[in-house]
């Protein structure tokens, strides 16, 4: 009954942690393609073939369901992956929808046309592609009327994180932040599109400044999951062991994920 979970590399352990605490029962097989990453500067067409290949070996592991915990990828393969290339049998969800449906006050899976909502002035946070992507955006105009979006491609950030500096990384949410103010200067919400950002959750707020709601991911995703299996039990698949799998050297990405979420977390190879 495991549910595969895919980021380009660590950053998408923020949302299986989340998910782990939400559903402690289910098994969930993570696939890092460390090897690859970042993706945020990569061409869609990349992306798409790199999303592919690491959602077919996550199928191989018995998880018909696949999230991809990475904003790049949901924003720049996953609605081409929907259309033209996943079996009816399985399925492959983003992270994006669960995120917007919060913002626009909205149940998990209601898709009745766009309506007004409170909140007017949004910054989004994300990488180089999932803003060239436009598909925050898209998404949000199919739920919410008269929301201005101002998208900041924060360049630098996943790959200062990955290398585990967090001075370097600091400074740039502070300079995309001040970048972000300068076009749209009182936000009143910031969606941090990348799942590597909560990691700077309390950089982003304190530059943003309390009067901003900040988004992050990982609580709403993994909400939005539990409603959708309550919905969908079928959707679990045969698998039955989580693992870690990973297409650089697992050695060095097991040092940096246990780093990272402060807890051991082993890598084997994909
Ligand atoms: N962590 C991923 C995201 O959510 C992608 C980072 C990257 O590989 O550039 O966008």
């Amino acid at each position: 009954m495991a549910v595969g979970v895919f980021d380009s590399g660590l950053g998408g352990l923020t949302v299986l942690d989340a998910l782990q605490r939400r559903l402690p029962k289910v098994p969930f097989v993570y696939f890092g393609d460390n090897a690859h990453a970042p993706y945020g500067v990569r061409t869609h067409d990349d992306i798409f073939n790199l999303t592919c290949a690491a959602v077919e070996r996550l199928w191989a592991e018995g998880c018909d369901l696949v999230i991809l915990a990475c904003n790049t990828a949901s924003a720049a393969a996953l609605k081409r992956m929907q259309e033209t290339w996943v079996p009816p049998e399985k399925r492959v969800l983003g992270v994006f929808v669960p995120l917007i449906e919060a913002l626009t006050e909205r149940q998990w899976g209601d898709n009745s046309p766009p309506r007004e909502v409170s909140v007017k002035h949004v910054a989004l946070f994300a990488t180089p592609a999932t803003v060239a992507s436009r598909a925050f955006q898209r998404e949000l105009a199919f739920r919410a009327i008269g929301v201005d979006v101002e998208a900041q491609p924060c360049g630098g950030v996943v790959d200062a994180i990955e290398q585990g500096d967090e001075i370097l990384a600091e400074a740039l949410v502070r300079s995309h932040v001040e970048a972000l103010k300068r076009r749209m200067p009182h936000p009143e919400a910031a969606v941090l599109g990348c799942t590597h950002y909560p990691l700077m959750e309390k950089v982003f707020q304190e530059a943003l400044g309390p009067e901003v709601k900040v988004y992050s991911q990982a609580n709403l995703v993994a909400e939005s999951l539990a409603d959708y299996l309550t919905r969908r039990p079928e959707m679990l698949g045969q698998g039955n062991d989580s693992k870690f799998l990973t297409t650089g050297d697992p050695a060095s990405v097991t040092n940096k994920a246990t780093q990272f979420l402060r807890r051991r977390i082993a890598f084997e190879a994909a």
